[in-house]
């Protein structure tokens, strides 16, 4: 495969998409004629706009009119932006908007071939969710949750029919972002996994299938990505830094964008929900930065402050010097030196553990295929596509490279290396 240019091992990647272990390619999965999403906020109203882009009648619930009403307003926005970006015209809009109906009323889903939930992230209220809808679902309805992390099986045990039940994780904004993460449940019927592989493929994006886990698989690999970042962050380098490093290498944006992009209130519940499975050990450094500027209330871009500040158009990231203050003094409390760092530290220090957690996934079997890696780096977080992907470079590089340099990071750091650094057992996996 070290043979192959990136764009040939592009298409090789994508073919892969197709080969899910139990699932046989020619068989049809169900067809979907109307659609459902529960919730509308700021995911519901995205993942709405993508089926009313391709033509299917969507119902949206949440609990209130005003919930819905500002549903329908973010819809409108999302497919006004189609229009100035070319995508749809004036006309297509208006046609596709007569398309969405909205409901408090859960029996209004009884037609409904897919049902998505995209509500708060509150495993109490998806279970009722869920139970509801194993009542009032037809029996051939797919259901969908697109919990970021909650534990899928438990959801799905909630509906009293699991084998309906998958995960359909969009990344925001829902109606832009091209991936979309397949969870399949361990009582997930192949003819459901069909199915949401072709949910994908109407709505135009790139479907991989992956297992259950914290995580998942994208934000699984992000996860030791964005605690590099910040470690990084105290040991010295500025965000602008950091950032500068990665779009060096390609990325359209660096971690402390994407972070402020996303809410740095969003990584603090995960660091919480981490905490409370034990995944995070006892080291005092991690996740530090994004709770004290969660503390803070710099939540990122929607509150005009987080790994930066942000002026006017609440988009252009401006170096803030009370970052810089908050660094320094956890720095110091903690008794981290700061040091001059290199861009080539930056990049290897962020993607290595990206390539170890993608070693352990493999292993795990959340992931099928190595390639999987490179396609939701690609899709999920803009890798560049001329680089082909963190195993791609890793094959580039060499297994033995791969691992002396994770070495050498384990051996830099006395009490946690071992656990950050040590080398998977099944690194080699991703080379085969
Ligand atoms: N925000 C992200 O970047 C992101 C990315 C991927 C996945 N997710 C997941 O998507 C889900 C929704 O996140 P969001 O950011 O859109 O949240 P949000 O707060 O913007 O929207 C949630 C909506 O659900 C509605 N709701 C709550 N309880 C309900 C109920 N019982 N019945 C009907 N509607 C109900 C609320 O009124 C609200 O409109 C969460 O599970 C989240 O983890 C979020």
């Amino acid at each position: 495969m070290t043979d192959m240019n990136p764009k040939q091992y592009h298409a090789y990647a994508m073919r892969q998409l197709s080969q899910v272990p139990g699932i046989d390619p020619e068989m049809p999965g169900r067809d979907i004629k109307q659609v459902a999403v529960i919730g509308a906020g700021l995911m519901g109203s995205g993942i709405t706009v993508c089926f009313l882009r391709a033509g299917i009648p969507t119902i949206l619930v949440d609990q209130t009119e005003e919930a819905l009403a500002a549903g329908l307003k973010s819809i409108a926005k999302a497919l006004g932006s189609g229009v100035k970006r070319g995508m749809l015209t004036p006309d297509q809009v208006k046609g596709v908007q007569l398309l969405v109906s909205t409901t408090l009323c859960y029996d209004d889903l009884k037609d409904a071939d897919l049902i998505i939930e995209a509500v708060f992230e509150r495993m109490d209220i998806k279970e009722a969710i869920f139970k509801r809808l194993g009542e009032v679902a037809k029996e051939s309805a797919l259901l969908a949750t697109n919990t970021s992390g909650l534990d899928v099986d438990q959801i799905a045990a909630a509906s009293g029919r699991p084998a309906d039940v998958l995960g359909l994780h969009f990344f925001s904004p829902a109606h832009v972002m091209p991936l979309l993460e397949i969870v399949r449940g361990k009582e997930t019927s192949a003819e459901a996994l069909k199915t949401a592989l072709y949910v994908s493929t109407i709505t135009n994006k790139t479907g991989v299938v992956v297992g259950n886990c914290q995580g998942f698989a994208a934000n699984r690999m992000l996860e030791s990505y964005a605690r590099e970042s910040e470690f990084l962050g105290l040991e010295g380098a500025s965000a602008a830094e950091i950032d500068q490093a990665m779009t060096n290498y390609g990325f359209p944006m660096g971690p402390c964008t994407m972070g402020d992009m996303a809410g740095v209130d969003v990584r603090n519940y995960v660091l919480d929900s981490m905490k409370s499975a034990r995944l995070i050990p006892d080291d005092p450094r991690y996740g530090t930065m994004s709770k004290a500027l969660f503390a803070e209330g710099r939540l990122g871009q929607k509150t005009r402050a987080g790994n930066y500040d942000y002026g006017e158009d609440g988009r252009t990231p401006i170096p803030s010097e009370k970052v810089v203050e908050i660094r320094d003094r956890i720095a110091a409390e903690l008794g981290i030196q700061k040091r001059e760092i290199s861009e080539e530290e930056i990049v290897s220090r962020l993607l290595l553990p990206v390539i170890n957690e993608a070693a352990k996934i493999l292993e795990e079997g959340i992931i099928n295929s190595p390639s999987d890696v490179d396609i939701l780096w690609i899709y999920g977080y803009g890798f560049p596509f001329a680089k082909g992907g963190p195993v791609y470079q890793a094959r580039q590089m060499g297994l033995d490279k791969v691992r002396d340099n994770l070495n050498a990071y384990k051996e830099a750091d006395e009490e946690f290396g071992e656990i950050y650094w040590a080398p998977s057992a099944s690194l080699g996996r991703l080379f085969e």
